[in-house]
């Protein structure tokens, strides 16, 4: 493990005034997120997806990484160049979707383990010579009546940590990231408590394994009322709340946290995130690494179709620098009526 490395990289991707896209769906994600736009998922109009967004001009202004996935780190640009040659090239650290998926727990209905630890040594290995320099692995924790169990947040954190000492071993920079899912009807407190006890499992194994603090990223979910909950927290609470809970569980050595959008519209998690910059400064940079919010409107004004790449990056830019300005605590929701 190379310490000062990791910590490099890790500062990058928490760079302020910029954060990271996720752009690592599986295939069988882009197959879903494409059916809403009537297209077919094939590897040629996947490829040619990640191109409209990774080729976006001036991109590195808002984006210091992007997570990959397996299929995109070994695809090339039209011209012909491998992206994470063409995402390093342009000022962007390419980063790749190490975990194999949430799958059901047995004995524990409605729980989820992820997979991916088998062979990961040898996958890390030659995702670096591919120049991959950090990864991501996703927990997946379900609020509901008799959920979490704290078996579940156990397993799924030592897992986490497992993976993230590997990371560290092969010189590439772990995203630990616990979901605690938005779904259900539980309330803003109730999320609360299970992200409390999710990260202080969390960083209790991430101890436990050695894991060296200052060389990882932490991507949690923000602290939020269910989706189905009928009362809906304003944003100035989930703000509070998150805050809160970060600054209960999340060592001061963390360099940064990067928010997932879970499933909240693009101009909820650019507001949720610019509230929260406004409470700082604190002790580790506060940045996003969203997928959907940042490629909904992308994909809808790309359309799948080639007179649509221009639109398409239009969009996407538009959003990257309202998430960017919203790291800074620079975002005024006004501007969501204005144009790219
Ligand atoms: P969302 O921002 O769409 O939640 O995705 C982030 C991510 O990488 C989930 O693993």
């Amino acid at each position: 493990m190379n310490r000062a490395e990791l910590e490099s990289i890790a500062s990058r991707m928490a760079a302020k005034g910029k954060g990271i896209l996720a752009a690592d769906e599986s295939t069988g994600t882009v197959a879903k997120r494409f059916e809403a736009i009537g297209l077919e998922g094939t590897e040629e109009t996947r490829r040619s997806y990640r191109e409209m967004l990774f080729t976006a001009p001036g991109l590195s202004d808002y984006i210091s990484g992007v997570i990959l996935y397996d299929e995109t780190l070994r695809q090339k640009t039209k011209d012909g160049e491998p992206f994470p040659v063409y995402l390093t090239r342009v000022g962007i650290l390419p980063g790749i979707k190490v975990d194999t998926g949430a799958k059901p727990l047995a004995g524990f209905p409605g729980e989820t383990i992820t997979e991916g630890l088998d062979g990961l040594r040898g996958r890390l290995a030659e995702y670096y010579q591919l120049g991959a320099r950090f990864a991501k692995w996703r927990a997946v924790i379900t609020i509901g009546p008799a959920t979490p169990t704290q078996f579940a947040i156990e397993a799924n954190a030592h897992a986490l940590a497992r993976y993230a000492a590997l990371c560290q071993e092969a010189n590439v920079v772990p995203i630990v990231e616990p979901e605690v899912l938005l779904d259900g009807e539980h309330t803003i407190e109730r999320c609360e408590e299970v992200t409390g006890e999710v990260l202080s499992t969390v960083f209790r194994q991430l101890h436990s394994h050695r894991v060296h603090l200052e060389g990882m990223i932490l991507k949690p979910s923000m602290v939020i009322a269910g989706k189905k909950c009928p009362n809906q927290a304003s944003a100035q609470q989930v703000a509070e709340a998150t805050v809160r809970t970060l600054k209960r569980y999340v060592p001061s050595a963390v360099p940064g946290i990067a928010f997932l959008s879970g499933g909240q519209t693009p101009a909820q998690a650019t507001e949720h995130l610019n509230l929260m910059s406004q409470m700082g400064p604190f002790p580790w940079e506060l940045t996003f690494s969203y997928a959907r919010a940042l490629q909904e409107e992308a994909l809808r004004a790309w359309g799948g179709k080639p007179e649509g790449f221009a639109a398409g990056q239009k969009a996407f830019l538009r959003r990257a620098k309202l998430v960017a300005l919203a790291r800074s605590g620079n975002y005024n929701p006004q501007q969501e009526q204005e144009a790219a």
